[in-house]
């Protein structure tokens, strides 16, 4: 944790904005909202804690508003959100909204999250999405591989790889990213009505059946993979290896993309995306928001609203999303600066929503609320780790969730 300067050096018309947006790729993104913000007059206190999910952040935001020193803006997901709404915390948005006209242009399942009780709580800045593979095109042909369709063909391409003595995928075991590929790998056995029923209802029967068991299962497969070194690494190495050709597959959300950019690769030249196969149609979404913290200061509420007015801005959602790897969170946003992975995703988001094949990720806290998503990182970690095998993985999933609602 690095706090980089004091509240006491602030000026009312500085935001001091907590993230956990560290990596390289990351970096570029921010950089393009601090430019974007000072381009406003509004100076930037940084706070970063690294940690996909965000669950470091968020513990570090605990100790914060618990101490009396809430930060002014806070990278946020999902249900996240809705918890610190639900406790009075977050700043009312609803007259930068009404001006802007954010209620005809951001997608309903974002507004979802975005606003509590009716009200705007937070400016969301991008849709991610989880379904994701990476490819390093120069591996798979030298090797031959044509990008994989279905589970099975994915799996025949991991094991010519394999075969070939490289690594095959590219994975950081750390609790955040199995989770994250957990949501592939369960639209990949079961489709949105499984993922619907059992993560995002919790009907117990859908969470304790074989399908689940089949999902573990495939997590298995899925470390089987991976080398013997993925124990804790970042998931932005992860993605050089990738890059690098170390490696030639990572199951990631879309802000890998933004690290391949950052390494100077091309899509369909150097690398490819691709829905992990057997999720084509699906998409599992999370969306990054910036939460105000209330403040009694008018000066340090202006310059709250003036950041949301930022984020907001179509031109800003271009520039920022390009370089993030993300889409934007709003629907009429041109694609003209969006890379084909970019314009692939932005076609996909519209049509999923449209079709009603977009869900919320579990990993990144779309699905459920904290405790819950807690519970299930920690069954699927504890079963990546070969502590559990399918079954007993899948029982222990359905008393942990019970146990954390
Ligand atoms: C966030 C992304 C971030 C990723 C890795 C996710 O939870 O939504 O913006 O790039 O974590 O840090």
């Amino acid at each position: 944790m690095t706090l980089m300067a004091t509240t006491g050096m602030a000026h009312a018309e500085d935001v001091e904005v907590l993230h956990w947006w560290t990596s390289g790729g990351e970096a570029s993104a921010l950089n393009v909202l601090k430019d974007g913000l000072a381009a406003d007059g509004i100076g930037w206190i940084d706070m970063p804690v690294a940690g996909g999910g965000g669950e470091s952040a968020m513990t570090t935001l605990r100790a914060r508003v618990t101490s009396g020193d809430a930060p002014t803006a806070v990278q946020m997901l999902g249900y996240d959100i809705q918890d610190w709404a639900e406790e009075g915390k977050l700043a009312n948005l609803d007259a930068v909204a009404a001006e802007e006209g954010w209620d005809a242009v951001v997608p309903a399942a974002l507004q979802a999250f975005s606003k509590y009780d009716g009200h705007w709580v937070a400016a969301p800045v991008n849709v991610h999405s989880t379904n994701w593979v990476w490819a390093n095109k120069a591996v798979l042909d030298e090797l031959g591989i044509a990008q994989p369709a279905t589970w099975e063909e994915f799996v025949a391409a991991m094991q010519a790889v394999k075969d070939s003595g490289r690594i095959a995928l590219a994975h950081g075991g750390q609790a955040w990213q199995d989770a994250t590929m957990f949501d592939g790998i369960v639209l990949s056995v079961g489709g949105v009505d499984f993922y619907k029923k059992a993560f995002i209802e919790l009907d117990s029967e859908a969470l304790g059946s074989e399908q689940t068991v089949e999902a573990f299962n495939r997590m298995a497969t899925l470390r089987s993979f991976a080398d013997d070194n993925f124990s804790g690494r970042d998931w932005n190495l992860a993605s050089a290896m990738v890059i690098n050709g170390d490696a030639a597959f990572q199951i990631m959300g879309d802000w890998a993309k933004g690290e391949f950019l950052n390494a100077g690769k091309v899509p369909g030249t150097d690398f490819l995306c691709f829905r992990l196969p057997g999720t084509q149609g699906d998409v599992s979404f999370n969306s990054d928001q910036f939460a105000m913290f209330a403040q009694t200061d008018t000066a340090a509420q202006a310059a709250q609203a003036e950041m949301a007015r930022a984020i907001m801005s179509p031109g800003f959602q271009s520039a920022f999303n390009v370089v993030k790897g993300s889409v934007p969170a709003r629907t009429d946003v041109p694609n003209d600066a969006f890379d084909a992975c970019g314009k692939q995703g932005m076609v996909e988001l519209a049509e999923a929503s449209a079709n009603g094949t977009l869900v919320g990720s579990i990993a990144h806290g779309h699905a459920n609320r904290a405790a819950v998503k807690n519970a299930i990182y920690d069954v699927v970690t504890a079963h990546f780790n070969g502590e559990y095998d399918a079954a007993t993985a899948t029982k222990e999933l359905v008393n942990a969730v019970e146990a954390a609602q």
